[in-house]
């Protein structure tokens, strides 16, 4: 590709072009290794190969120890802000090595040792973290299951990872309600083939919790005792493939795809982004808007700040209406963030109640640096807003749960690269980033095509997927031999800037969420009432994208379609929850299909959108795109 700059970026990226190897060589060297890396790279393992074979390491020891140890023992490591709570502490990285490791021992005496997988389904409270690092401190590999998933998700995730243990607390705690867990927790488990040893309850004072005699163990009495008695848990030494977590995240399908995370490479490349991407400095803040259940929560509330020896913000609130538009400015500013990361629709929410960004006033923000927004398209109006309220640099970049970190930014702790609205800027060390057309051919500069990352993918990127090596290859490696298939579409233009415009599968991104609109038919096709359906993501101003399911009933259904409709609304909250913001039902009464029966999706999402669309040449019957418009018209769409 052409490099857009010949300084720092093109440089660097061209001294990783040149020896890959040597070039992670030389990152791995900010990891303190158990037994250090002497094979960089070995081709013949895995899928594309493995990273750092031979290496042994902890990556506890790296977010916490080490630290400690060199110095850094008083200063925040991490920060819990709860305007949904009131409620605001600090743990330096003493207090915190001291809550993990003891945490981590209460882990060992319920049995979970290294390899052994613990489900966390939890909050946006500092346990949070502490129990992810508690199991890496043993070796265990957690999995993180986001708050807003309902109990069949979370049973989905249960059968397929096969927890000894999992770890919860007895609510979250959203803007018009308490989340109460357990209830799910129990169903979820009832639900689930695969029984865990154990549940490790928090108990929150927002909600309690009845507790299951045999099973649940109380997370404050067990890790009261266990300090009383000055038990922690000393750093186990895994090898640098072994798992760190598993992050389900949506496929196609209703069935989550296991992304497995290695110890070593993840390491490196996060160290390396903290450098080089977000320019976030060992005893800075970085406050990093998402939630743990994300990869963007893993990534960058939890390990990267922490690998980094920075301070990390937890923030457990919203954009907006906790209580205003001003709560990212206060929190910026009260902590003295030098950087912010979220999600688009985030800013989208924030510029909606607050236009001339009034809040922004009487915070001082003079130390913040950058504005980082991922998840989803950057879209060039909330960018170019942004950096005029601002007046920092606001930096698209582009990945995915796969990638664990950036595929495509601006490395600002390099160089700022000029921005070009629309554009997450240039690939990063580690990707060699393609357009492909149909044929498997690159596609001129400017035209649309698949995005593709030749292989092998760089440290951290996924190795596999859990205990299915053959999905794994099926869904990324077949499609464009060679090469990684991102299931995204976009195209790469004369200076070598990446566009990312959208999915080429049936995932949808509704307020920086992945979810699957395959899963939510599923749903829809489980009622009774139902005889096909499809569900596309229709445009929304605030949060990208919307579901909007069509469906079609099946003859001699007596009950009014208004009350089905309310019925699919409550059973995709009910069997994939409330994250899946599904509110939109419509009765038609048939499917726009080609001849050979594939459902028109495209179609239907261009009517739905108000967008030009040409005429399917296969088309059935072209009047039923005429029923589709009238039935969107009806609520006002299309
Ligand atoms: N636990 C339980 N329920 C949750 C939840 C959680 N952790 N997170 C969200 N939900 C619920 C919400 O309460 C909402 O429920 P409702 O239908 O009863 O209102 C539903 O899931 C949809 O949530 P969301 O899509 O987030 O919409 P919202 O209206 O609550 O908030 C934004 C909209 C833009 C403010 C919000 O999406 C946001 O802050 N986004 C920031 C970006 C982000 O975190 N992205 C993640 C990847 S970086
Ligand atoms: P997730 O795995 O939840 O992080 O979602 C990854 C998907 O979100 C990507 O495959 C893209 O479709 C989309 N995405 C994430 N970041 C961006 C971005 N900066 N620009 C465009 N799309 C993005």
């Amino acid at each position: 590709m052409n490099a857009p700059h010949a300084s720092g970026y093109a440089e660097t990226y061209a001294r990783w072009q040149a020896d890959p190897e040597g070039f992670w060589a030389q990152a791995a060297q900010a990891v303190e290794w158990i037994k250090p890396p002497k094979a960089i790279f070995d081709a013949t393992q895995g899928a594309y190969g493995r990273w750092f074979p031979d290496a042994s390491c902890n990556t506890c020891f790296n977010a916490l120890d080490r630290h400690v140890r060199d110095g850094r023992g008083a200063q925040p490591a991490l920060i819990h802000d709860s305007p949904l709570t009131g409620t605001k502490a600090a743990f330096s990285y003493a207090e915190m090595l001291d809550e993990v490791a003891t945490l981590a021992a209460v882990l060992q005496d319920l049995g979970v040792g290294r390899g052994d997988r613990v489900i966390l389904y939890m909050p946006m409270i500092p346990e949070a973290a502490f129990a992810m690092l508690a199991c890496a401190r043993i070796g265990a590999v957690h999995s993180v299951v986001f708050g807003g998933f309902a109990a069949k998700e979370l049973a989905t995730r249960i059968d397929d990872a096969t927890p000894k243990l999992i770890l919860t607390a007895t609510c979250g705690i959203e803007p018009s309600r308490v989340v109460e867990y357990k209830p799910l927790l129990d169903a979820a488990i009832d639900l689930a083939q695969h029984k865990p040893q154990h549940c490790l309850v928090l108990q929150r004072p927002q909600a309690d919790a009845s507790m299951h005699v045999t099973r649940d163990r109380n997370w404050r009495t067990l890790t009261a005792a266990a300090k009383a008695a000055g038990r922690k848990a000393e750093c186990v030494e895994v090898a640098a493939t072994d798992p760190l977590y598993v992050l389900y995240t949506s496929g196609t399908t209703g069935r989550p795809k296991g992304v497995v995370r290695d110890n070593g490479g993840h390491m490196v490349a996060l160290k390396w982004t903290m450098d080089n991407l977000y320019d976030v400095k060992p005893g800075e803040v970085m406050f990093t808007a998402s939630d743990v259940g994300w990869v963007v929560g893993h990534s960058y509330i939890v390990y990267g700040p922490l690998l980094q020896g920075a301070t990390t913000v937890l923030y457990e609130g919203k954009p907006v209406g906790t209580p205003d538009p001003g709560a990212f400015w206060r929190v910026i500013a009260e902590h003295k963030a030098v950087a912010l990361f979220t999600a688009p629709t985030a800013f989208r929410a924030i510029r909606k109640e607050d236009p001339q960004a009034k809040h922004l006033a009487g915070h001082d923000l003079s130390h913040f640096r950058a504005l980082f927004l991922a998840g989803e398209r950057a879209d060039p109006d909330t960018l170019k807003w942004a950096e005029e309220v601002l007046k920092v640099p606001v930096i698209d970049h582009w990945w995915q749960t796969e990638t664990g970190s950036c595929i495509v930014g601006n490395p600002i702790g390099l160089e700022l690269l000029p921005v070009k609205p629309g554009s997450p800027t240039v690939p990063l060390p580690g990707y060699d980033v393609q357009c492909l057309d149909e044929g498997g051919r690159p596609a001129p500069a400017g035209t649309m095509g698949a995005i593709v990352v030749k292989l092998p993918l760089p440290p951290c990127a996924l190795p596999t997927l859990w205990q299915d090596e053959a999905r794994f290859r099926e869904s990324y490696l077949t499609a464009f031999p060679g090469y990684y298939n991102t299931s995204d579409a976009g195209f790469i233009d004369a200076d070598g800037y990446v566009f990312i415009m959208g999915r080429t599968d049936d995932i949808i991104n509704v307020a920086g969420h992945r979810l699957s609109t395959g899963g939510m038919e599923e749903v829809l096709a489980s009622h009774p009432a139902v005889a096909e359906c499809a569900v596309v993501g229709i445009k929304d101003a605030l949060k990208g994208e919307q579901p909007c399911g069509f469906v079609v009933l099946k003859s001699g259904v007596t009950q009014s379609p208004a009350e089905i409709e309310r019925e699919l609304v409550a059973l995709v909250r009910d069997r994939i929850g409330p994250v899946a913001a599904f509110k939109l039902a419509l009765t038609v009464n048939r499917l726009p299909k080609t001849r050979s029966g594939k459902i028109l999706r495209a179609t239907m999402k261009k009517i739905a959108d108000g967008e030009d669309y040409a005429m399917p040449a296969t088309i059935e019957d072209p009047a039923v795109l005429g029923e589709i418009g009238l039935a969107l018209k009806g609520r006002g769409l299309g």
